[in-house]
């Protein structure tokens, strides 16, 4: 039988046990299958130490529930709940001068040891590990009160990211030869993609990508160039192209029309000058500000030399304009328009950006965003100031802008982690604000692939809303895990004079030493006056609201929370002729995969890397059938329940941010443990070997995409369409 089969019987197995979410999703006791938790990077075997029988037991690296499918610290670490399950601890008085076991968690270095609690035969939920490499040890002990072990030690076991080891030096000789040049042999088979790639551009050369400070790198990874042409946009002769100006806000209402535009224009950072993209000009593109239920026409005109379309992410819109070349509209050639009718049932933050080679033309401007206010008043909570922002990232090398790929996408394993952070488009984001004010910050994540982790100094802060809505409790939050098309509204309070740094802080994965490392960047500075606010939302900002309404909507969709598993998909990957060096580096590398990669610390295997190499895959396992051949068929009002699984065991597990079109869905579970705060969401971030279900509500009919929106996935086939009849 062929695993494919395998696969779709244990998937069937499942559904006749009647598969809801329940114990057997947690990572410990998941079957292993492709549709499950992956076991090897959420579950520790214990193992007993020598001379103790029959003792057994594993840990769960549980998720925290919380309103971001990740729990992560604000310093980047991330947050684990423990549970362990225990069997066969014999009564610990039977092993010497003993009253009880406890757990402790430690540094591989077995420096700190920290004590996690009491715990017996049987499930123990203990308290959070904020470690990515650590041991854990049960001990036997005179009391529980002892604060660091004395005793016997039982049991022991060793985090998944304890594998990663500096390289044997023997087995990274094998990277270090010389450069086998299959990476220029791609072969024409994508034709059909090539109808969608840029005209040649004038004289681009590749040159190398810059690397993370402190990282190393192979010389024959040194050597690595992507097989495809290199592309950067240029002037025609002749053509002007003007500064870029900073976004307007355009207000509009019912039955209004917005003349828009994708254009090429000049921007510069920091002294450097660059030919980029923009919408009308701007950057981002225009802020566009509607009320709930209105409807615009946006007549759209492509002054690009290739191919476009706009799609407007999350707006629950009439098929006919959701800007999917060749699903819902042609491409606009060159020269060419298209009008859009965009209507807005949902209030809230929403973006646009092109549907065409992303990995190019979103890179370089082209997004904006869509403010939907909502009538009611207290949609929101008291603020002073509203900000609303899109989080970018750019790839700038020694001599401008990275080139891209001209007949497929570069980056094809990780996308395009940039390394100039933009906030509105700018490097340095400011804001100047008194002492107190609570600002409200809408946040659009329009970057490639980065996920970021986004804090403000020590200043409180809770989220309120993200994709399509509010949140039915407002709640306290650390810091902001936000990714590629995912919006969150945070409402900060400012407490203390002074410069707060807006911060994006997570842990990289140096693949060659084997160990993790703080990055720490800074994105923004809010400048914070002695003089008070006025007037001063301190009482409102303390309590956590409700949002009844929310509530409510969501209460109607409780009935199916527990039903069975309606479709599955798995998401995993296939690479093929891939240069000597990538492929045994990476397949060393598989001994671990970290749940969010949050920097690119692969950059030269990475860029080389690009979309005829590396096909990313959605499977559907009830059928085998994947990407474009999947061809789901739901009916209007269908409430459908979608398990969606992260496959670990590939050639390179990492995340991904899975985009439903033109309806909304809640997030009912990760791992297997339930959330209980629940809101509309149109993007989920699924990070590697997790396992996920959504609850989708098919409320809009048309044909509709489902798809990673990592820009380079995209580009390597990472998407599939179905149909709302
Ligand atoms: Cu914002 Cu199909 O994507
Ligand atoms: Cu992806």
């Amino acid at each position: 039988m062929t695993s494919r089969r395998l696969i779709a019987l244990l998937a069937l197995a499942g559904a006749l046990a009647g598969s809801t979410t329940g114990a057997q999703d947690r990572p410990c006791d998941a079957q292993p299958t492709a549709l499950a938790p992956s076991r090897d990077l959420y579950c520790i075997e214990l193992i007993a130490a020598p001379g103790i029988r029959n003792a057994s037991g594993r840990v769960e690296l549980g998720r925290i529930p919380g309103p971001f499918t990740i729990a992560v610290a604000a310093d980047g670490r991330l947050l684990h709940q423990p549970v362990i399950t225990l069997a066969g601890l014999p009564p610990p008085a039977s092993l010497g001068a003993f009253t009880t076991y406890v757990a402790w968690v430690a540094t591989p270095v077995m420096h700190p040891v920290t004590k996690l609690g009491e715990v017996r035969n049987g499930r123990n939920v203990l308290a959070t590990i904020a470690l990515e490499k650590f041991i854990i040890l049960i001990t036997a002990e005179e009391s529980p009160g002892v604060d660091e072990p004395r005793g016997k030690v039982v049991l022991r076991g060793q985090s998944p990211a304890t594998r990663l080891q500096p390289p044997d030096v023997l087995q990274f000789a094998f990277g270090a030869g010389p450069l086998e040049s299959d990476t220029a042999h791609a072969a024409d088979a994508h034709a059909a993609h090539m109808a969608q790639a840029p005209p040649r551009g004038a004289d681009v050369s590749w040159t190398t990508v810059p690397m993370p400070p402190g990282l190393q790198m192979l010389p024959a990874e040194m050597a690595l160039r992507p097989g495809v042409e290199p592309y950067l946009p240029s002037a025609r002769e002749g053509q002007d192209v003007h500064a870029a100006r900073p976004r307007e806000l355009v207000p509009l209402n019912d039955g209004d029309t917005l003349r828009l535009d994708a254009r090429l224009v000049r921007r510069t950072f920091k002294g450097r000058s660059y030919t980029m993209y923009g919408f009308n000009g701007q950057y981002p593109g225009p802020l566009i500000r509607v009320p709930q239920h209105a409807e615009i026409v946006v007549q759209f005109t492509n002054r690009l030399d290739q191919p476009t379309t706009v799609h407007w992410h999350g707006v629950r819109l009439e098929n006919r304009f959701d800007g999917v070349p060749d699903l819902t509209q042609e491409p606009v050639q060159p020269g060419g328009s298209f009008t859009y009718r965009v209507r807005f049932p949902d209030a809230g933050i929403y973006w646009y950006h092109p549907h065409v080679r992303e990995d190019i033309q979103q890179d370089l401007g082209l997004y904006g965003n869509l403010l939907v206010r909502s009538p009611r008043a207290d949609w929101f909570g008291a603020a002073n100031r509203e900000e609303v922002l899109m989080l970018d990232d750019l790839l700038v090398g020694d001599d401008g802008l990275v080139p891209f790929g001209r007949e497929a996408a570069t980056h094809a394993f990780m996308g395009r982690f940039g390394n100039v952070f933009l906030v509105n488009g700018e490097p340095g984001y400011r804001l100047s604000i008194r002492r107190g004010e609570v600002v409200r910050f809408l946040l659009t994540n329009a970057s490639n692939t980065r996920a970021f982790n986004l804090s403000f100094g020590g200043a409180r802060m809770k989220v309120v809303a993200s994709d399509v809505g509010n949140y039915e409790r407002e709640e306290w939050i650390e810091s902001v895990v936000i990714a590629p098309a995912e919006r969150y509204v945070v409402h900060v309070r400012f407490d203390e004079p002074g410069e707060i740094a807006l911060l994006n802080r997570v842990y990289g994965l140096d693949h060659f030493l084997g160990r993790f490392f703080a990055e720490s960047d800074t994105l923004g500075i809010v400048r914070v006056s002695s003089e008070p606010a006025s007037p001063d939302h301190a009482s409102a900002f303390r309590a956590l609201r409700r949002d009844s309404a929310a509530v409510a909507g969501i209460a109607r969709f409780r009935e199916h929370f527990d039903r069975p598993v309606d479709k599955s998909l798995v998401l995993t990957l296939r690479a093929h002729d891939l240069p000597f060096v990538t492929e045994r580096l990476m397949q060393l590398d598989s001994i671990y995969f970290a749940p969010v990669e949050w920097s690119g610390t692969m950059p030269m295997m990475n860029w080389a890397s690009t979309a005829r190499q590396v096909t990313w895959v959605l499977r559907d396992p009830a059928t085998g059938k994947e990407n474009m051949d999947i061809d789901w068929r739901f009916r209007a009002g269908d409430v459908v329940k979608l398990r969606i699984s992260n496959e670990r065991k590939t050639f390179h597990a990492m995340q991904h941010p899975i985009h439903i079109h033109g309806q909304r869905f809640l997030v009912l579970s990760v791992n297997g443990v339930p959330n209980e705060n629940l809101v509309w969401k149109d993007t989920v971030l699924l990070p590697a070997g997790a396992m996920a279900d959504i609850l989708v509500e098919m409320s809009n009919p048309g044909r509709w995409m489902l798809h990673c929106h990592i820009a380079e996935h995209l580009s390597a086939d990472m998407m599939l369409a179905f149909t709302v009849e």
